[in-house]
């Protein structure tokens, strides 16, 4: 029986019934479509739950090849050391740019438990001198308002005991090394050494999409490096920056955040700055320390491992669950109001040198990132101060 359309009780025209049809097949196609990714999401989440869970190791795992794959890394640095010099300055081949470095006082929380006294938090009350360097991620320096990771990298003077590093005996120092992002947008060595020598092509695709085979495709890691270049905060003294990978902490392994800390300085509330200055973030460092005269403070916290949780040692990617296990504050930091922003200090900032690996063994790094960026401060820290005519510290 041939059915007849009805709009108003009227058939409706040939091109009506057309333009229904096409509508009703669009609204199934979207319907299927929604049902598909409906399912592929739960999917993904059931295999993210089955896979991001404990227990791990709580001991290091070192893979075949990593010796190899950290020497051909260091070629990349360099290459990227040569690619981004400064007229004649060879910079840093991450975290190009700084916003300052200024004088830093770290002050062990007076009320400690015992079993967090390790290392150079051995002591309650004691404090160090330091110095803090703050700084945008980039490979080399661009404007403040252009999105990127921001640095802290905090050197502890005059610690006392053998550093890790032979070659660096003389340093007594304690440095701890972070970004304002609790993960990494590679989980290993082989990983990094593939994204970064793509990266360093100029292939920014092929970083996190290397062949046509879908299982080496690194979706999730790509969401991490997008949200880890993010706007600038008004100032580097209102974010919060994380070590990302691990370390000893004692006995026990460790992720470290420094984050500002309300209540032990003067209330301040950093002026708007104005984003269209290259350089806004050094000027509100300068506003606050220099002409407002007023210190910013932060904690040091640590967050200890849990082995029976997913918190583990050799994948950056993963950030550590603050449910598994909280931050907790080892320390209080003062960054007291100083003048900072001369031509002499902003020199000898450049020529400083931070590693996680310049310390001692109670904060000894661990897992391959770690493992692979002793190798490649080291040498990238050598070949810059050697061509800018320095002796390397
Ligand atoms: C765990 C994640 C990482 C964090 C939190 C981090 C953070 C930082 C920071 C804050 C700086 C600046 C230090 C300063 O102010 O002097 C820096 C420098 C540097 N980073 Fe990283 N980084 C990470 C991973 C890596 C990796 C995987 C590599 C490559 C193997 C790398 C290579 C470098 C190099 C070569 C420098 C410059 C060293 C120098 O010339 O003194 N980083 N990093």
């Amino acid at each position: 029986m041939n059915q007849r359309l009805l709009f108003a009780g009227r058939p409706l025209g040939s091109a009506a019934r057309f333009w229904l049809r096409l509508g009703g097949l669009l609204g199934r196609l979207l319907l299927g479509l929604v049902v598909l990714a409906l399912l592929g999401w739960a999917a993904s989440a059931a295999w993210y739950a089955w896979k991001f869970s404990g227990p791990v190791s709580a001991q290091e795992q070192v893979p075949p090849g990593e010796a190899a794959m950290t020497q051909s890394i260091i070629q990349t640095a360099i290459r990227i050391v040569d690619q981004h010099r400064e007229n004649t300055r060879y910079l840093r081949d991450a975290h190009a740019k700084a916003h300052g470095c200024v004088q830093a006082q770290v002050q062990v929380a007076g009320d400690l438990p015992p079993a967090l006294r390790q290392g150079v938090f051995s002591e309650p009350g004691k404090t160090w001198n330091g110095w803090m360097r703050l700084s945008n991620g980039n490979a080399y320096p661009q404007f403040d308002s252009l999105q990127d990771a921001r640095g802290m990298a905090l050197k502890l003077l005059q610690v006392p005991g053998a550093q890790l590093l032979p070659s660096q005996q003389a340093r007594q120092e304690q440095d701890f090394v972070m970004f304002n992002h609790p993960n990494f947008f590679v989980s290993d060595v082989a990983e990094y050494q593939q994204n970064i020598a793509a990266q360093a092509d100029g292939k920014k695709v092929l970083a996190f999409f290397p062949g046509w085979d879908p299982r080496q495709w690194q979706v999730r890691h790509l969401l991490i490096a997008f949200s880890t270049l993010s706007d600038a905060p008004d100032s580097p003294t209102q974010g919060t920056y994380y070590s990302v990978s691990p370390y000893k902490f004692g006995g026990a392994n460790a992720k470290f955040r420094v984050t500002p800390e309300a209540g032990t300085c003067p209330a301040y509330s950093v002026p708007k700055p104005n984003r269209d200055l290259p350089n806004f973030l050094r000027g509100a460092l300068y506003q606050q320390l220099s002409a407002d005269r007023v210190p910013a403070c932060f904690a040091l916290q640590i967050q200890l491992q849990d082995a029976s949780r997913y918190m583990p040692l050799e994948d950056t990617s993963v950030e550590w669950k603050q449910s598994d296990s909280p931050f907790v504050t080892v320390a209080h930091i003062k960054v007291p109001a100083q003048d900072f922003d001369s031509p002499e200090q902003n020199l000898a900032c450049d020529n400083m040198a931070f590693s996680p690996w310049h310390g001692i063994e109670a904060h000894r790094p661990v897992g391959g990132i770690n493992r692979l960026r002793k190798a490649v401060y080291d040498a990238v820290s050598q070949y810059r101060h050697a061509r800018n005519g320095n002796v390397a510290p």
